[in-house]
């Protein structure tokens, strides 16, 4: 799969979770190939999810690909859980703490066979990931400010960024998925792949209709 390819990604944050294995299985019979998986530690950003422990639940229940989204500080401090988990993929922000550095988190992650993201706050600008820019497999646009599912799509703000990173990408000969992530749907997801994003993280717009099959075509088909 390359950054060409488009893919929606239901994120479990919106599933109704008690009903977990039921959600996760609506996703994967709905067609979602990567499943969202956002991880809040209450610090980083003002609101508290989950930990390693579900990305290893929903381990156990599907083959799906795991992008596993850490909102946390000391990324690195958690990493091995997480790894150990069976996350696919680990996006790490730019903006959190670290006890050694995003650098070497990125590095480990690698040194562990997954794919390893960069995400950037919508108030994070572009520059922030040009020093780990050619090591990444994806960066991650925040289309919201990080914390909360349901929020408005925050275009003005980000769309240049993306363009602009989409640009780069181009002119440096490298290979990195473009991910939105934040009130993406069926009408807000064509103006993020105009701009660039091949990933479209969807937390309401697919989990909150009943019709998930349905959810995913119009979503898909938003962006085909
Ligand atoms: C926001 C999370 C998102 C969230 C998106 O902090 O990173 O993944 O689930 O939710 P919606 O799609 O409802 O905006
Ligand atoms: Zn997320």
């Amino acid at each position: 799969m390359t950054h060409e390819t488009p893919l929606i990604l239901p994120s479990l944050l919106a599933a109704d979770w008690s009903r977990i294995g039921a959600e996760v299985g609506r996703a994967e019979s709905a067609g979602a190939r990567w499943l969202h998986l956002d991880v809040m530690d209450g610090a980083f950003v003002d609101n508290i999810s989950f930990g390693p422990q579900m990305v290893r639940t929903v381990r156990g229940l599907t083959g799906m690909y795991l992008d596993v989204h850490l909102m946390i500080h000391r990324a690195d401090h958690y990493l091995e859980r997480f790894l150990q988990a069976g996350a696919d993929n680990i996006t790490i922000h730019a903006e959190a703490r670290y006890e050694t550095s995003v650098a070497e988190t990125l590095r480990r992650i690698r040194a562990a066979g997954r794919h390893c993201g960069l995400a950037l706050h919508p108030d994070t600008p572009f520059e922030a990931a040009l020093p780990f820019i050619a090591e990444i497999d994806l960066l991650l646009v925040m289309t919201v400010v990080p914390g909360f599912g349901g929020q408005p799509f925050m275009e003005k703000e980000t769309m240049p960024k993306l363009a602009q990173a989409r640009d780069h990408r181009a002119a440096h000969g490298l290979s990195y998925h473009l991910e939105v992530d934040g009130g993406i749907y069926a009408h807000t997801a064509p103006v993020a792949k105009a701009h660039g994003a091949n990933l479209f993280v969807c937390g309401t717009s697919f989990f909150g209709p009943a019709d998930a099959g349905a959810a995913m075509a119009e979503l898909a088909g938003s962006v085909a």
